[in-house]
């Protein structure tokens, strides 16, 4: 009976220890924010498109777009026009008119997500 209580202790904090490795898995580091190209969202230029969303976004969709009380902004599949469109016009809960610095810096912000 002791040998098979030794086993069983022994098999648990195996298992245990695999479980708590998986979930230990660091967090993938942000991207270098540069200025940069993309073939579909055109030019944008990466600083001045962080600092609009961490202002206007990142409350509902997390400091680094990883979604929050909204969805992940990363690989949406929407295209600058499309997110510019939903920027305007708003969608389900998500408030129209979000960005007041002018068409420039909006456009600037969308083309930055649409390469994300
Ligand atoms: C008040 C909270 C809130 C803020 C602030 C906010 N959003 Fe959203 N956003 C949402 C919600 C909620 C949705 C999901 C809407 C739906 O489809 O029902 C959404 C959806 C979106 C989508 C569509 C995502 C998809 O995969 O369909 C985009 C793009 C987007 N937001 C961009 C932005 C940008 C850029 C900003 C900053 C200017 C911003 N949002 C600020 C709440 C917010």
């Amino acid at each position: 009976m002791k040998k098979l209580l030794t086993v069983l202790v022994g098999a648990a904090l195996v298992l245990g220890a695999c479980g708590g490795g998986n979930e230990a898995a660091p967090a993938t580091p942000a991207p270098a924010e540069t200025p940069a190209t993309d073939a579909v969202a055109g030019s944008f230029d990466a600083t001045a498109a962080e600092a609009t969303y961490k202002q206007s976004c990142a409350a509902c969709h997390g400091a680094n777009l990883q979604g929050a009380s909204a969805p992940t902004l990363v690989g949406t599949g929407l295209t600058k026009e499309e997110i510019l469109t939903i920027l305007r016009e708003g969608q389900g809960t998500m408030p129209a008119g979000l960005v007041r610095d002018g068409a420039e810096v909006e456009e600037n912000l969308a083309a930055w997500i649409a390469a994300q």
